[in-house]
Parts: C-alpha cells; structure tokens; sequence
C-alpha cells in the first residue's frame, strides 16, 4: 500500500500524531484524579479548644462523597477480611455482634483486635477514627472473663438507679480499657408479653421505672468520673420504638413468633405517652445514639418510616445524635437491596448496620446520591450526627488510650459490686413458715435442679456465644451452689445432685430447688409456654419427699408460669438471671442481705392473661398471680 519511500514517512508520521494524541487525551480524562489533599495540621476540626459544631462542620468540608457514605457505614467484624478496607472504605465503625470474638478470646486479645480496627482508621486521610461498638448489657459478654452483671431485668428488680449507675460505670471501664468505646446497651423495651425471648434484656414494662434506670445506664457508661465532659463509654438506648408490645404469631421471621413482629398499639396517644417517655429522658440523659427496632410499626417496617425515626424523634424530641439501624434491618425493607438503602436512609438512618455486605451498602449509596434518590443534604446530616457523637467521646483527641488497665477486667471490685446486685435483684415471692433467711449453721442441706451448679444457665443468652452456653463452663465465675456452700458453717453438710436423687432417706432440714431456663436470646427464646420443664418439677418433688422443707429458687429471663406448683414450695425467690456472681443468692439465702427486690413487671397466672396492658393490667382483666412491683 504505501510503495514509495516518501509515502512510508507520512503514515508513520500520521500513525505518531494519532499516539501522542490519544495518549494526551488518555492521561486527561482517565488519570485518576489525584487524592485530595491532606487538611494542614492546623485544621479546625483537630482543634480541641474548639466548640463541637465548629469541628464538625470544619470536617465535613474536607470530606468527600466517598468518605462520608464510609462513615455511615457500621460493619460487623468478621465480613471484614482484613483491616485494610476499614481505611479503603472509609469505614465509620466495627462491630462485635453477639459471639463477634477474637481467636484470642482475651481482655488482651479482644484489645488487640479492636486496636486493628482503630489503627487501620487512624492511616486515612483525615484520620477519622472508628466507632468499635459491642452488646454488653450485662457486662462484656462476650469476653472470657469479664465481670457478669444481672440482665437489665433484674437491675429492675432492684430498682435501684444508683446501683444501676455503678454498675454500668463498671462495665464501661471493663469496656474502655480494651478499647471498645461503644456500648448497644440500655434496653428501653417494654416487654408486654412474657412470652418474648428479650424480657430479660429490658428494666421494666414500666415507663416510668424503665426511663429512670435506663438514664442512670446512660450516666454510668458515659461520663468517667473526673474525666470532665467527654462521653468515655457512647450508650445505645435501642430498640426505638415500641419494642416489647409486638402481637404474639406475628413474627415476619419465620423461626420466631413474637420477636420482630409487628407492635400492636401503635396508636399516637401510646407512643406518646407510653414508649416516647424513656427515649425523652435518654436524650435528657445525654444520648447520642438511638437504634432502630427490627419491628413494624403503623403498617411498616421502624427503619424505613420517616415519621417515626425524623418526625418524632429527630425533629419533636429534638434528639441530635446518630439512629443506627438493627443488623439486618434495612434489608428487611424490600427485596430490593437499593431501594432498601434509599427508603431507610431517606427515612433517617443515619447509621447502616451491615452484617455482611458492606460494598454493596457502599455502592448503592453512591449510586442514590449520584441519581438524586438520596439528598445530598440528607447525608451530610447524618455525617454530622456521627461525628458529634465522636467529638463529643474525645476520639480526635485522646489516641483512645484508657485510664484503666486490663486488669480492672474480671477485677475483685467489680465482681464484689456484680454480687451485691445479685442479692438486690431477687424477689421474695413467698415464704411460709418463715422459712427464709436459712441459718448458716443449718446441720443438713440437699441441693437439685438445673441452674443449681450450672453458670451457663445463671448468664443466659449474650454470653461468649449468642444463645449462651448450658453448662457449668465459665471460667471465674460462682454458680449457685458454690455460694451455698461457701455460706454455711463447716457443721453444715450439702448434698446436690441434679435430679434431687438421694439415696440416704433421712430428712434434710432444708432442700434447695435451684431451677429454671436454658439460655437463649431474641427470637429464638419465644416461648409459648414459659414454665418449668418437667426434669426440675421432678427435682422439686424430690426434694418435697426428702427436705422438711423445700426453698424454690427461678433463675428465668422472665416469669414463669408456676400457678399450680407454687403454693406447694415453702419459699420461693425469684433470680432472674444473676450472671457470674451467683454468691450473691447465698448472701440473701442466709441473711447476709436482706430481700429488697421487686418484681420489675407483672407475674402472670395463665397465659391467657397475656399480653399485658401497658400500665400493667392483664388483658382479661383478671389478677395476675403477682402485680408488678410486688416482693416480700
Ligand atoms: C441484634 C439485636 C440488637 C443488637 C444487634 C447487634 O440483632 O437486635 O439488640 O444490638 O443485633 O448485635
């Protein structure tokens, strides 16, 4: 084609021209831009002597789409691969769900991995630290060796909102000093219905006893005493709204019943008189983030109405903290993974909890800015809730070391403070004869039933696994009958065995029936049924056969149904789930504390006395076997 020399230049020279060009045009348009700058050191937003809404609004400025959607992202820590996409993504916080556990399942292994987290988040650009977040609502659970509290439902019992502060001030320091700095703990559940598996994680299915306890959680994690105004511990007042008044059978999960179903009275007049009083008083208290219930409400899901979680919450209550959603709960929505993401972040998530798939989270959300389906402005507010929220810890200011060693884990202060709640939280619900307090120096006692020498069964669900574990497996901690034995004089014999089988007929002066339920947690504790199962019946009847006298001890997430048993036992204590210091029981058994508990919700006869009205009442109308508020 090109024969003569002449010819052969040109179109070499053509072909030349045509590369430069497109190279030019190529290293123009496809040269990735370059990062944006790093803010100079003396940036408003690192400037501690500053207001908090001057920082954040300093901030916000330097952020770019990208970086912003990251920091509304809450990641569940094992569908991280690796670190590196917590810094990639911009990731705003980790999470711990329930069992969410390092290999090293240590106070130093877990303060180890959550150091990961934040030091991945300390390289970005703009050093955004993380929100490391885990559920310790009665002590850091899932850590192997942390101090047990009683669940929230009997921090109610005792109803007592100094120790109630105390004791989360304990679990926040427990916390803190691994580095986890954020809490999914008070519970402000209602619970109506016994038959739900989350009764023990609520105070009360009273406003009024739920909102006063629930603010005095709230003070005892955030504010480290003498460390000034900085929150130390972020507290969660979950799960908003209305949680705990769902209708029996209407679970739209399919192995629940009455867990994520659908509240009954969601009427304007009990929301506002009812369910928003305690979230009232946690924003009184300080809050600054409130998660959104795996709930319907009004005919929708609560993460996806724009009424509940911006109307009321953000514009009526004035709450101007960050709404984190509830594991699954955007994509609860709709099968539709981008429409979930747009209809829960318009209605005001502020905070996208992703157990699994935060890329997706990421792209659908950069897609819906881009097209317009989501506001701009709708996630610059919700950056600007997250990052109060972090101002108001400290974050940028304090590298995140605490004031306390890992030592204070498990420590023999906060075990001795976890004991004395044990015995302020049981309720004496009968006792004939006077048969409590027992003498210490009682000559014989036979000891049966399944929660007698079993922690697993005294922590319950949220315990190193999700469910928890049954069995007498955690290390450091007393079970029941170890207190027992620990209590009495050394003339005194105890006998247990599980099944209350004894083969030396002679009477004991008193048997102890320590029973109740095996753990569990949310749905998978809906129970048609609450009651004792027949092997502990069989060790209380025992025990009747061979004990003058017989002393019931429930360790239950929630009344049981005991109406025909319970005017046969000689005593009864209600115990709730008492968590790793079961020696506290010994100290109210013998005397060395007094009975002061009472009962945090009402005790029903019959099931069909279920649910509960919400000032207390059962549905019939008729007397539950013990009003809310009874103890002897
Ligand atoms: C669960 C619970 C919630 C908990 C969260 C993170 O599904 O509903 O109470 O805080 O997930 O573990």
């Amino acid at each position: 084609m090109f024969t003569s020399p002449w010819r052969q230049r040109v179109a070499f020279a053509v072909l030349g021209m045509i590369l430069i060009t497109g190279s030019v045009l190529l290293a123009i348009f496809f040269t990735p831009p370059s990062p944006p700058p790093v803010p100079p050191n003396e940036a408003l937003y690192r400037d501690a002597s500053l207001p908090i809404e001057t920082r954040v609004e300093d901030l916000l400025g330097y952020m770019t789409l990208e970086e912003k959607i990251g920091q509304m992202a809450l990641v569940e820590k094992n569908s991280l691969k690796n670190t590196k996409d917590v810094a990639a993504y911009g990731i705003g916080a980790v999470l711990s769900g329930a069992g969410g556990k390092p290999d090293d399942n240590t106070p130093q292994g877990w303060k180890n991995m959550v150091a990961e987290f934040t030091d991945a988040a300390s390289g970005t650009r703009l050093g955004i630290p993380i929100l490391y977040g885990t559920d310790a609502n009665h002590g850091n659970g899932n850590v192997l060796g942390a101090t047990l509290f009683p669940h929230l439902i009997g921090l109610g019992a005792a109803n007592d909102p100094v120790l109630t502060e105390r004791v989360a001030r304990a679990i926040a320091e427990e916390s803190a000093a691994m580095g986890i700095r954020w809490h999914f703990s008070p519970t402000f559940d209602l619970p109506m219905d016994i038959r739900w598996g989350r009764v023990y994680e609520a105070f009360s299915d009273d406003p009024m006893r739920a909102g006063t306890l629930g603010a005095a959680y709230i003070r005892g994690l955030q504010q480290a005493a003498g460390q000034g105004a900085r929150i130390d511990v972020l507290a969660t007042a979950k799960h908003y709204v209305g949680l705990g008044s769902m209708t029996w059978g209407t679970s739209d999960n399919d192995d629940f019943r009455i867990d994520q179903g659908v509240v009954s009275n969601d009427d304007s007049e009990t929301l506002t008189d009812v369910y928003l009083p305690p979230y009232r008083t946690a924003i009184d208290a300080g809050i600054l983030s409130v998660m959104a219930g795996l709930a319907s409400w009004g005919g929708g899901d609560i993460s996806a109405s724009e009424y509940i979680l911006t109307d009321v919450l953000k514009d009526e209550l004035g709450f101007r903290g960050f709404v984190v959603s509830d594991w699954y709960g955007v994509y609860a929505i709709s099968w539709n993974s981008y429409d979930s993401t747009v209809s829960a972040i318009n209605a005001g998530i502020d905070m996208a909890m992703l157990p699994f798939d935060y890329k997706g989270f990421v792209s659908d959300m950069h897609k819906a800015v881009i097209r317009g389906d989501i506001p701009q402005a709708r996630v610059d507010d919700a950056v600007r809730r997250i990052l109060r929220a972090k101002f108001s810890m400290g974050l940028f200011d304090d590298n995140g070391a605490s004031r306390s060693g890992l030592e204070t884990v498990g420590s023999t202060e906060h075990r001795a403070l976890a004991r004395e709640t044990v015995a302020c939280s049981l309720v004496l619900l009968r006792n004939q004869k006077r048969t409590l307090p027992l003498s210490s120096d009682i000559r014989h006692i036979r000891v049966a039933g399944s929660a007698a020498d079993n922690v697993g069964r005294q922590t319950g669900g949220w315990t190193v696994e999700w469910q928890g574990i049954d069995g007498n497996w955690l290390p450091g901690a007393t079970s029941i009958l170890a207190g027992i034995r620990a209590a009495v004089s050394m003339q005194t014999t105890v006998e247990y065995d599980l099944n209350g089988d004894f083969p030396n007929k002679d009477l004991a002066d008193v048997g102890i029936a320590i029973v109740g339920e095996k753990p569990y947690a949310e749905g998978w504790g809906d129970n048609v049924q609450p009651r004792l199962d027949d092997i502990d019946l069989a060790a209380i009847a025992s025990l009747q056969k061979t004990s003058k006298r017989v002393v019931v001890i429930i360790v239950s997430g929630r009344p049981l149904i005991v109406t025909d048993e319970i005017s046969k036992w000689d005593a009864t204590v209600a115990a709730w789930l008492p968590g790793s210091e079961g020696r506290g029981v010994a100290d109210a058994l013998f005397g060395a504390s007094p009975f002061t508990g009472r009962l945090p919700l009402p005790w029903p006869r019959t099931i069909e006395q279920l649910p509960m009205t919400v000032d207390g009442q059962t549905s019939d109308g008729s007397t539950p076997l013990f009003p809310r508020g009874f103890g002897l």
